[in-house]
């Protein structure tokens, strides 16, 4: 049977476009969908670049104004691949063009942005979802798994560190390509809307909703230059942030980023203590599941490392053979076929908008309390 069309219209031409247009590419090859991407326009300010990008990945159009894209009859997905100060007035603009909408993390920059978005969406009843990926490494989706069929028995910490080193010369500028990351108007926020989103994300859906925060935040170089102005400007993003956390359902947790971490590069770890077993999760390493089972008998027990590659583990069914390792760029692909297929079922793949809303809070609330030095509550 022909497949539905569906027109994806993406904004931007960074590293997530790349990782999406990737995915769009691959996913009718590998999953069995009703619906086949089709490359229509790639949208960025910079016609050269774009149209390399277009010609490179297969796009069959650019445009260099979002609003134009939106409003294209063509279109019928918008992917906002920009920086996270655009999330807000292109997911509304593509909502009220009445465009679905596919949003990297975070959400915004803020969770009054965000409100205002998953109102934008529900207003105009488009299905939505933010990028937050790592759900759907094989090993953390095992792990969810695991832990919904209650093996661990009772949880009482979760762990969960992101760590990186890039921005330890004060020599680097703040502003511009993937540099916007350092400019607190652009980003919202540095490691905690950054890095910690994706933890706090990964944390919710293992382990539901956080209750309360207490939080530190440091920026090691307070002033760089910027690359828009060229002059040198505070730097008002948080380079490190640690911070303790109540679950609703009472276990603890501590979670840690910085980009001040010598030797690591993007070390993402995650580990959950249960009544009966523990897991942990290492993005260097992410094909794998590390376990320890309290009831195993005692000679043997033991942590034992889960090679996540047999058909029977999440998605694996839909690549190699048992054995055969994938990695990163598929956590893109498995996304976008759960998208898909969340459409032809009319059943939304998660995170939608309003679910990513709640790591927003979390964001608001860590960086709330590293100002009052006090425990902040979530917002619901
Ligand atoms: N899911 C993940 O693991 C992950 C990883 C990296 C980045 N991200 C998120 O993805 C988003 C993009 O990050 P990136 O690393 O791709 O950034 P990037 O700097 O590599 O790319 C940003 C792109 O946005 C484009 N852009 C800038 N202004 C624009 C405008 N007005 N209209 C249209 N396009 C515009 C730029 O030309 C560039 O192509 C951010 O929100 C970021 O937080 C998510």
């Amino acid at each position: 049977m022909a497949k539905k069309k569906l027109n994806v219209g993406m904004v931007g031409y960074g590293f997530m476009a790349r990782t999406h247009s990737n995915a769009h590419s691959k996913v009718g090859h590998f999953f069995d969908l009703e619906y086949q991407p089709v490359l229509k326009a790639v949208c960025a300010p910079e016609a050269d670049k774009t149209q390399a990008f277009a010609d490179k990945w297969g796009y069959e159009s650019i445009e260099t104004d979002y609003r134009k894209l939106v409003e294209r009859k063509d279109i019928d997905l918008i992917e906002i691949c920009a920086p996270n100060n655009l999330h807000h007035d292109i997911a509304i603009a593509a909502a009220e063009a009445g465009k679905m909408v596919l949003c990297e993390k975070p959400l915004a920059r803020t969770g009054a942005e965000g409100e205002e978005m998953c109102k934008a969406v529900e207003k105009a009843g488009v299905p939505n979802l933010v990028s937050y990926n790592y759900r759907r490494v094989p090993a953390v989706t095992l792990a969810k798994k695991l832990i919904d069929e209650g093996r661990l028995g009772k949880i009482f910490h979760y762990r969960a560190v992101f760590l990186q080193d890039w921005t330890i010369s004060a020599d680097l500028p703040q502003g511009g390509q993937a540099l916007w990351r350092l400019d607190a108007a652009v980003a919202g926020s540095g490691v905690t809307g950054d890095l910690l989103a994706h933890c706090i994300d990964t944390a919710i859906w293992l382990n539901g909703s956080i209750k309360d925060v207490t939080a530190m935040t440091e920026t090691f170089i307070k002033e760089r230059m910027h690359t828009e102005t060229g002059k040198k400007q505070a730097v008002g993003i948080d380079d490190a942030c640690a911070f303790l956390a109540h679950f609703q359902n009472g276990s603890l947790a501590t979670f840690e980023s910085t980009r001040y971490a010598r030797g690591h590069k993007a070390l993402y770890t995650f580990e959950i203590n249960g009544e009966h077993a523990s897991i942990q999760w290492d993005l260097h390493d992410l094909h794998r599941l590390n376990w320890f089972d309290h009831r195993d008998e005692s000679i043997v027990r033991g942590w034992r490392s889960i090679h996540v590659t047999d058909s029977d583990m999440p998605y694996m069914d839909k690549w190699w053979v048992p054995g055969l390792q994938i990695g990163y760029e598929h956590s893109f692909v498995h996304q976008i076929a759960d998208f898909l297929d969340g459409l032809a079922k009319g059943k939304p793949a998660s995170p939608t908008f309003r679910e990513a809303l709640e790591t927003q809070h979390v964001c608001d609330a860590v960086l709330k309390s590293a100002k009052t030095g006090k425990w902040e509550d979530v917002s619901v």
